[in-house]
């Protein structure tokens, strides 16, 4: 469905109920009762930038790097497959380490297993993205985190927005499912700006979209106190995104379960047909602290399949057995 920015801003500021309902309507007509789940690897947290917002940044010193091995990742995935993940999910800090040679290594020793591979490892050159590609990678997270340009500015040290812009086009010219989104929350945001975000998804004809609300670090610029009305605001700009992209792919994020201890069942309620369940192993996971209190800090992959499917299966929703590449709607 095509809004103007007027009628989105109208929608945000509403309470919300009535959008929520029909943003479930609208996930049911365009991608029916099936959730897909991706397993998600966090294969490093040392990262070269310094986003105010993010736990990982390199001038945070309170935490303990760490880098799996490639043997490690590729056992990951294994386990991944094992629980009947069709998609895995290779996220890192903006971490040099792994250069182009080593994730194409990674990604193709992880195709044998069957397995979409989702990277979000954040900007690249388009040679590398193409050379990943070849290699069998089939998506990309790469949130524009904001579409307020002086906002984007004051959050990302050294960073350009128009590379960020630049990045998420050639991934989509590449082939790649590409998926954007944006915190919720951020000081001096706006309602006009939230509008912005969602006219930008619409624009970029994003195929997955993941919203969540800010939550601050006591390690960062950012620190303070948490506003839990960052939740419904997330909420709403993810069920208009519904609304304008009924097709694609859509999580309930970590972040909105790490505020709301039932998050991520409101999300798909409101929308949302993915979940990405951490498979990171508990060792290294307490090390990835993007915000604090992060939901599944302390259960294990095996826990956590468990734990979704249960949840899941509870709503009357079912478990996708396909790799969950968008369907068109014609
Ligand atoms: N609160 C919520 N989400 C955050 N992210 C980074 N820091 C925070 C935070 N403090 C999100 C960013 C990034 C994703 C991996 O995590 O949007 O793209
Ligand atoms: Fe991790 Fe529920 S999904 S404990």
């Amino acid at each position: 469905m095509d809004l103007t920015k007027k009628e989105i801003i109208e929608l945000l500021k509403s309470d919300g109920a009535s959008l929520f309902m029909e943003a479930d309507l609208v996930r049911k007509k365009y991608v029916k009762d099936e959730v897909h789940l991706r397993g998600l690897i966090e294969f490093s947290n040392v990262c070269k930038r310094n986003c105010a917002y993010c736990g990982l940044q390199n001038k945070n010193k309170n935490i303990k790097r760490y880098r799996l091995s490639e043997d490690e990742i590729i056992d990951h995935a294994k386990i991944g497959a094992s629980l009947g993940y069709k998609t895995v999910v290779l996220q890192s800090g903006e971490d040099d380490y792994f250069n182009q040679k080593r994730l194409c290594s990674i990604i193709e020793k992880i195709k044998e297993f069957d397995l979409a591979i989702t990277l979000s490892v954040g900007e690249r050159t388009k040679e590398d993205y193409r050379a990943f590609k070849m290699s069998g990678a089939d998506r990309f997270l790469l949130r524009i985190e904001t579409t307020d340009e002086n906002l984007y500015k004051s959050l990302h040290p050294n960073m350009d927005f128009n590379n960020r812009k630049k990045c998420l086009y050639n991934l989509k010219e590449l082939g790649y499912e590409t998926g954007t989104g944006s915190l919720v929350g951020l000081l001096n945001q706006t309602i006009e700006s939230f509008a912005d975000d969602i006219l930008f998804f619409k624009e970029l004809d994003a195929d997955m979209v993941g919203i969540g609300p800010f939550i601050p670090h006591p390690d960062t610029p950012l620190r303070g106190e948490l506003n839990k009305n960052n939740f419904d605001m997330a909420l709403k700009v993810m069920a208009i995104t519904r609304l304008v992209l009924p097709d694609i792919n859509i999580p309930a994020t970590t972040a909105m379960e790490t505020i709301n201890p039932n998050g991520r069942i409101i999300a798909l309620k409101s929308g949302a047909n993915v979940v990405m369940p951490n498979l990171t192993d508990i060792s290294y996971r307490k090390n990835y602290e993007i915000y604090p209190n992060k939901a599944c800090i302390n259960e294990d992959a095996i826990k956590c399949r468990k734990c979704i499917e249960g949840k899941i299966l509870s709503i009357n929703r079912t478990l996708s057995n396909s790799k969950g590449f968008r369907n068109r709607a014609k």
